[in-house]
């Protein structure tokens, strides 16, 4: 009975202590890990106008934000020029986690395991093999407003 005992404990320590670790594991792949949210938008008509008020990185040319809108749906949105810009996904097509956009490089990042995108959404470097959906996104007078539907 004391093998019995010894084998079993031996089994299942090991077993609990791998399932305390897999929230971690699991954080650095989740739909809320990688890019910080910058805010959130109200999706109305299918569009959304990311205010310049609300987020000020978007007023310069490199600027870029994280946006959870009212559907549930996270977007990156990122001012590609005086009068540009662009909207994608901001979910990583690889394990979900939240990509960013580094305006130094002109690519967007997953922080999470490393894939890059262009500013078209197409995969640069994985572990990601598919694009990030794009949305239109069109400078206006307050801000920036995307047609998510
Ligand atoms: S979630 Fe793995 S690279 Fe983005």
């Amino acid at each position: 009975m004391d093998e019995f005992t010894r084998r079993r404990f031996l089994v299942l320590v090991p077993a609990a202590v791998g399932l305390g670790a897999l929230p971690a594991v699991l954080s650095g792949c989740g739909g809320n890990s990688g890019t910080p949210i910058d805010g959130t938008v109200t999706v109305q008509n299918g569009e959304a106008t990311l205010l310049f008020s609300q987020f000020p990185k978007l007023q310069s040319v490199g600027g870029a934000a994280v946006v959870s809108a009212s559907t549930g749906a996270d977007y990156l949105v990122v001012r590609t020029g005086a009068t540009q810009a662009a909207a994608f996904t901001a979910v990583c097509t690889h394990a979900h986690c939240l990509v960013g956009y580094d305006a130094g490089a002109g690519r967007l990042l997953c922080p999470c395991h490393g894939s890059e995108y262009s500013i078209d959404g197409v995969v640069l470097k994985g572990p990601a093999i598919a694009p990030l959906a794009t949305f239109t996104a069109t400078l206006v007078a307050t801000g920036i407003t995307i047609k998510v539907a």
